[in-house]
């Protein structure tokens, strides 16, 4: 199995483009079966969950075209099961459930049971198809969902939840009447799923804020358009840079997405500034600890908690980092105590005392961004890092030791 051996001490230099968001293909990629048409969608990332969506998609009948730039033609689904095999490899698996119901009046869905950082359930997304008048039952593992046609609803969300406002989202364009989401999440990438549906001529006004409302119609056309950046993969650099003493040029990447971000590491005493194509990003002299608090956007995005927690490891002080999105999101915090970080659990929150230094270990990824929280750690770790089952950083980080190895990080992977 691939690894990752860095040997850490460079502070990193130069340029770097940010690649397409994952977050927002995934749910884009998956509207493709609300119509017959052809779907063009530009600036995808090459990872393995996008593989993994094609997978599935081609599963169903979904005609798919090229790389990067692709074209997908959901003109005859002959097929409505998302199997285990591939929802338990990919959880974002659960959102063809919606537009499965909405155009084919079925489907059937693996239950994506728990991960690394949590149990994840998915009732949020059962429930309101279900207020939508969809029949919704549970044999073997798997989601049978069955409904003639859709009705318009309102919808009381307990979370705001991301693919449950997109899931439910995706069904009401094709639903009778109505559907208005109350306590919506109001992620970016949300934003760029309802604008792709409103391409593809849904009604839908609200997204982006916590009230969505869509007006069901009756078909949905094609539509071209392109995926935002990824704001995850940017704050990740952005955070390296801070880390390793460096300056970088972060192209491509939209500033307004990662606002909560940028103040929080500018009190950390980074400096940001914009620039024509993106953002400057400057470490400070000194790492000032800060606390940390995840939230749905556009709070502190969970999917940043393991990265800010390595900064803060080799802070000047004392940083507590509380995680409310998710129950089980440290598993980092044992691989980053074995570089030499010092940090307690204590409930949902990890109190971290920086330490002077990282030291290089052998570690192991246990999930997505904990895999970037330990590169992170290697690039400032004295000595040799080795990080293995990567394949959870392919998942979702598009060439990532090629990029930080063209900003100067000796970083390799090894066969
Ligand atoms: C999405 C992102 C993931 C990110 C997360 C939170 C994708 C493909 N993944 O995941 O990277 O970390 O948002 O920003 O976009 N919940 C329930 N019942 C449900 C649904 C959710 O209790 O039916 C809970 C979850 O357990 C969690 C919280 O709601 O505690 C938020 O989860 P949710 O926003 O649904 O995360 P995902 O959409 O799975």
């Amino acid at each position: 199995m691939d690894k990752i051996v860095i040997s850490g001490g460079r502070p990193l230099y130069g340029d770097v483009q940010v690649s397409g968001a994952k977050n927002a293909a995934l749910p884009v990629l998956t509207a493709a079966l609300l119509t017959e048409k052809t779907c063009t969608f530009s600036n995808i990332p090459d990872l393995v969950d996008i593989k993994t969506i094609y997978k599935l998609l081609r599963n169903m009948g979904m005609q798919i075209e090229g790389e990067g730039t692709v074209e997908l033609s959901g003109e005859k689904i002959t097929d409505c099961v998302a199997p285990y095999d591939l929802v338990k490899t990919m959880r974002a698996s659960i959102l063809v459930l919606g537009p499965l119901v909405a155009r084919m009046g079925q489907a059937r869905v693996s239950l994506p049971g728990g991960c690394a950082i949590g149990a994840r359930p998915v009732n949020l997304h059962i429930k309101a198809l279900q207020d939508m008048g969809a029949s919704v039952e549970l044999h073997s593992g798997y989601i049978e969902a069955k409904a003639d046609k859709l009705k318009g609803a309102d919808i009381y969300f307990d979370l705001p939840t991301v693919t449950g406002t997109e899931n439910i989202m995706m069904a009401a364009t094709l639903a009778e009447g109505t559907t208005v989401l109350h306590n919506a999440a109001r992620e970016p990438e949300i934003v760029n799923l309802a604008d792709v549906l409103k391409g593809m001529g849904a009604k839908i006004s609200g997204a982006g804020t916590d009230v969505i409302t869509i007006t069901g119609v009756t078909s949905l056309g094609a539509v071209e358009a392109a995926i935002i950046p990824d704001r995850i993969e940017a704050g990740t650099f952005m955070i390296a840079a801070g880390m390793t003493q460096g300056e970088i040029n972060l192209l491509g990447c939209d500033p307004q997405h990662l606002d909560a971000l940028i103040n929080k590491l500018r009190d950390t005493g980074m400096t940001i500034t914009p620039v024509e194509k993106g953002l400057k990003v400057s470490a400070g002299c000194k790492i000032h600890s800060v606390d940390v608090k995840t939230l749905p956007y556009p709070g502190f995005p969970t999917d940043l908690q393991a990265q800010i927690m390595a900064y803060m490891s080799i802070g000047s002080g004392l940083s507590v980092i509380a995680e409310t999105v998710f129950e089980n999101r440290f598993m980092h915090v044992s691989e980053l105590m074995r570089m030499g970080a010092d940090i307690v659990i204590q409930g949902g929150s990890a109190i971290v005392r920086g330490v002077p230094t990282l030291y290089g270990a052998q570690t192991m990824a246990t999930d997505l961004r904990a895999s970037a929280c330990l590169i992170l750690a290697g690039l400032v770790a004295q000595g040799t890092t080795e990080i293995s089952r990567i394949y959870h950083l392919d998942r979702g980080y598009e060439s990532i030791e090629k990029k930080f190895s063209a900003l100067g990080a000796d970083i390799r992977r090894v066969k």
